[in-house]
């Protein structure tokens, strides 16, 4: 399957546009912690609100949706509170949110409908089981001009996504304390291609971990792999062996630039079962929870020898000692210095592994 020709898209629009009279619904999070919770339809020369989908875009232009510019408060961090769900609000506009006195208008808040007087197509799913799933990532940098796409992790998932409105996602009980200044967060979504136009979503957000009880480390986030059973597309069955365990990115795709996800305009990826993505809270996306996150994903840190493996990280005398210093108190201790090494050197320094492996 190939990408729409312009054209060919072109005609899609318009005869969407004629099924539909109103502005399709596309949907996004919102709370004051996100970046450009208060962009219009008239900030950007372009419609750049929070719910508007991203295709076909230049890197600067997708990522945490041009919003870098309008930051949150500092004051306004969401707190993700580990073992705990996280309830976020996703809307088709902002009218309809907690939030609608910022909106510009009244107050159109409709229950639990994320888009309400909107059929469900609108928001890109037939019916409750044609969702396909959103995700939260984290990435533990405060600075967040510092963050390249491969920092992120996904740490919560939910398979019915985009449904109701108030959303929950199961925060991991291990996630570690975030560095001086916070982390940040993101909400991605990808949905079914029998409803509208496909595209990719994304919202960042600024968050932290609140009374971290883990300082357990996330793994280096992998590209996720296509492995579950995938009728539409002719595979019956799924196929355990291609997955992808343990840390994953997130699903960049159909944009111009830093994508990691190749498939065709018909065969979307998304965060559910196809890509190894459970419902719920990540659980396995910590170096010691997963054999997957340490056996072939070495990522080099202080005190560690490089050559042969024998046994996992876990096995090691410095990650025994991480494990027995889980008390609220070891947490203070935590540093900037703890976070993940720079990504081009982790890769400098892969390759090296990989090519002393090979000699050896
Ligand atoms: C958003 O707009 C509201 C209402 O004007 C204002 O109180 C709030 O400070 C704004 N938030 C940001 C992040 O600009
Ligand atoms: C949901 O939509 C799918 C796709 O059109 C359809 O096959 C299925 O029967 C529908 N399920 C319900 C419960 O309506
Ligand atoms: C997904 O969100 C819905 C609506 O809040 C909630 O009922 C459901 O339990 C959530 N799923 C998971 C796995 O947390
Ligand atoms: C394995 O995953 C890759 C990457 O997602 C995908 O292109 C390929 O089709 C998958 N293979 C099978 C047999 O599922």
């Amino acid at each position: 399957m190939t990408i729409l020709q312009p054209a060919r898209q072109v005609s899609w629009l318009l005869c969407l546009s004629s099924l539909f009279p109103f502005v399709l619904g596309h949907a996004a999070i919102w709370h004051p912690s996100m970046y450009g919770f208060n962009v219009t339809d008239t900030t950007f020369p372009y419609d750049n609100r929070p719910v508007a989908p991203l295709y076909n875009m230049p890197f600067k232009q997708w990522w945490f949706h041009n919003h870098l510019d309008y930051p949150p408060h500092p004051s306004d961090t969401y707190q993700l509170e580990p073992g705990r769900p996280a309830t976020l609000e996703i809307a088709c506009n902002k009218q309809s949110t907690s939030y609608y006195a910022s909106s510009g208008f009244g107050n159109h808040q409709g229950g639990d409908s994320p888009c309400p007087g909107s059929p469900p197509k609108q928001y890109h799913a037939l019916n409750i089981s044609d969702t396909k799933g959103c995700a939260l990532a984290i990435a533990y940098k405060s600075d967040v001009r510092d963050i390249a796409p491969e920092d992120f992790a996904v740490f919560s998932i939910n398979h019915t996504c985009v449904w109701h409105r108030f959303t929950e996602f199961q925060v991991p009980a291990k996630m570690p304390p975030c560095p001086l200044g916070g982390c940040h967060c993101a909400f991605f979504w990808i949905h079914s291609p029998d409803a509208g136009n496909e595209q990719m979503y994304m919202n960042g957000f600024k968050c932290t971990v609140a009374n971290p009880v883990s300082v357990a480390q996330i793994a280096k986030p992998r590209v996720a792999r296509r492995c579950g059973a995938d009728p539409q597309n002719g595979k019956p069955h799924a196929d355990p062996a291609n997955c992808t365990n343990g840390a994953k990115q997130p699903l960049y795709w159909l944009q111009k630039e830093r994508n990691n996800m190749f498939e065709g305009y018909y065969s979307p990826p998304y965060y559910n079962d196809l890509y190894n993505f459970k419902d719920g809270a990540q659980n396995d996306i910590f170096e010691d929870s997963n054999p997957a996150n340490t056996k072939d994903n070495l990522v080099p840190r202080d005190g560690m020898t490089f050559g042969p493996v024998i046994g996992t990280e876990a096995d090691a005398p410095e990650a025994q000692g991480r494990q027995q210093n889980t008390t609220p108190t070891a947490v203070s201790e935590f540093t900037n210095a703890d976070v993940s090494p720079d990504p081009v050197i982790g890769v400098l320094l892969g390759l090296v592994i990989v090519a002393v492996v090979g000699l050896w």
